[in-house]
């Protein structure tokens, strides 16, 4: 996994290439990932890059095997939005997601599609402006089609892949409509929340007359890690993300969708779970330390296995105490999910804090937006049964919003675009 490239500064973001609206059409992006005049505005040295901190000017690559944004290093801030697709017309729908491609690949590279001033009175800025100046902040736009994508409307019928259902209903589940479903997700993590919003925001308009907004949740904090990074918490004050996978091999094995696929297209893809988890965190707070510990099946401060001292020990599911008792209590939430009791299956975890303020009787209205990713929905769907109906950590959250994505592989070199071979 390549890192991030330093110095990429935000003099570049105007330098401006706009989006052509025709579908596949390049927006011209140089092999660099520069456009031509943003690299003059570049030598030219146009603008200030005072205030520009490191992390500001860094980028991920947008072109490669696989989307960024699952193996990328978790940035601190997420915007999640889910879109309705409108049309019927499939020739629509692949203008909308080839613009898309093209303005993604600007943006993660802090630059922008159309001008914020345009020198025309009468025209209409292409750019919406608050992320002038900002620089790329490694921006990472991923986008998932769901299952309703393959109902026929767009002749994507006969490129379903088998595992691409919606998910089972799952015990303790307290969906809402407002937080479930739709047709398209677009996942947006940076390292500054408003350069992921401004990524959103201007893709939701592009999408209008195509697509509109079903639902959407804006995350915080992350709440897992990657190989170099410390451990976040999760708002339940623990360590999360701890066991999370972080090896080229474990992705290869259980994150990464391999040739055996039955839908080609899939291939280097992964599939997306979304849960919108609600957390009754005022029940929470009025809960003893000894009995967090065993919700767990963790310490809280250090984050160690109650079987051992440190974070990273690993669990001994079978040590028992004085009493015979089990140390990690089989119905905590580790004890669950671990991979050593569910035949070896792991997922990747890459969720997100979140609150939407207070609720209408004033309580914290606050959570995790779980997102994992998976060569197969099952393996999520398999700890979810489990989850579901024995977690003792299902006293204290709400599962109230739901989605799963087949998410293609990244995208080849300017010109592709986001499901390109679905309308072959
Ligand atoms: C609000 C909801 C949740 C919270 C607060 C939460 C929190 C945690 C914490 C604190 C850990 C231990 C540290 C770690 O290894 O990361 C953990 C582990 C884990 N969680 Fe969750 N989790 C939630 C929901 C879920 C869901 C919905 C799933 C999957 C269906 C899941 C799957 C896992 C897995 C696979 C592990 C690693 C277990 C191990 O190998 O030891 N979690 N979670």
């Amino acid at each position: 996994m390549s890192g991030p490239k330093p110095g990429f500064s935000r003099r570049a973001f105007f330098g401006g290439a706009v989006a052509s609206a025709a579908a596949g059409a390049a927006i011209g992006v140089t092999a660099t990932g520069l456009s031509e005049q943003a690299a003059n505005a570049q030598a030219g040295g146009q603008g200030s890059a005072a205030g520009t901190s490191t992390a500001a000017g860094e980028t991920y690559p947008f072109y490669g095997e696989h989307q960024a944004g699952i193996q990328t290093p978790p940035q601190d801030h997420l915007v999640f939005m889910v879109f309705d697709v409108t049309t019927t017309s499939a020739t629509e729908l692949q203008v909308m997601l080839a613009k898309w491609s093209a303005a993604i690949a600007q943006y993660t590279q802090g630059l922008a599609v159309g001008t914020v001033e345009p020198e025309r009175e009468l025209a209409v800025p292409g750019d919406t402006g608050e992320a002038a100046g900002m620089g790329a902040n490694q921006l990472t736009v991923t986008v998932g089609f769901a299952p309703s994508m393959f109902d026929g409307r767009f002749g994507w019928a006969k490129y379903k892949p088998a595992v691409l259902n919606d998910l089972p209903a799952f015990a303790s589940d307290a969906l809402t409509p407002e937080f479930t479903g739709g047709d398209i997700c677009v996942q947006a993590c940076a390292s500054d929340p408003q350069v992921a919003y401004h990524a959103i925001r201007n893709l939701a308009r592009m999408a209008r007359t195509t697509a509109t907004t079903r639902w959407t949740v804006q995350g915080f904090g992350r709440a897992s890690r990657s190989a170099d990074q410390a451990t976040p918490r999760n708002l339940m004050g623990f360590k999360d993300g701890t066991r999370n996978i972080v090896g080229d091999d474990e992705f290869a094995q259980q994150v990464w969708v391999g040739a055996d696929s039955d839908q080609q297209w899939m291939t280097g893809g992964t599939y997306l779970v979304a849960r919108k988890i609600h957390m009754l965190i005022e029940t929470w707070d009025t809960d003893y330390i000894g009995d967090q510990h065993a919700v767990f099946g963790r310490t809280k401060m250090e984050g160690a296995p109650l079987s051992g001292a440190a974070e990273f020990d690993t669990p001994d599911f079978a040590a028992t105490g004085a009493d015979g008792k089990s140390v990690i209590p089989a119905n905590s939430h580790v004890a669950l999910a671990a991979h050593e009791n569910n035949g070896g299956t792991k997922i990747l975890r890459r969720g997100y804090n979140f609150t939407d303020g207070i609720d209408s009787v004033g309580r914290l209205d606050a959570g995790l937006m779980f997102i994992s990713f998976q060569h197969d929905p099952a393996q999520f769907i398999a700890l979810q049964q489990k989850l579901g109906s024995m977690d003792r950590l299902n006293e204290y959250i709400r599962h109230v919003g739901s989605g799963v994505f087949a998410v293609p592989p990244g995208l080849a070199a300017a010109g592709d675009y986001y499901g390109k071979a679905l309308f072959a």
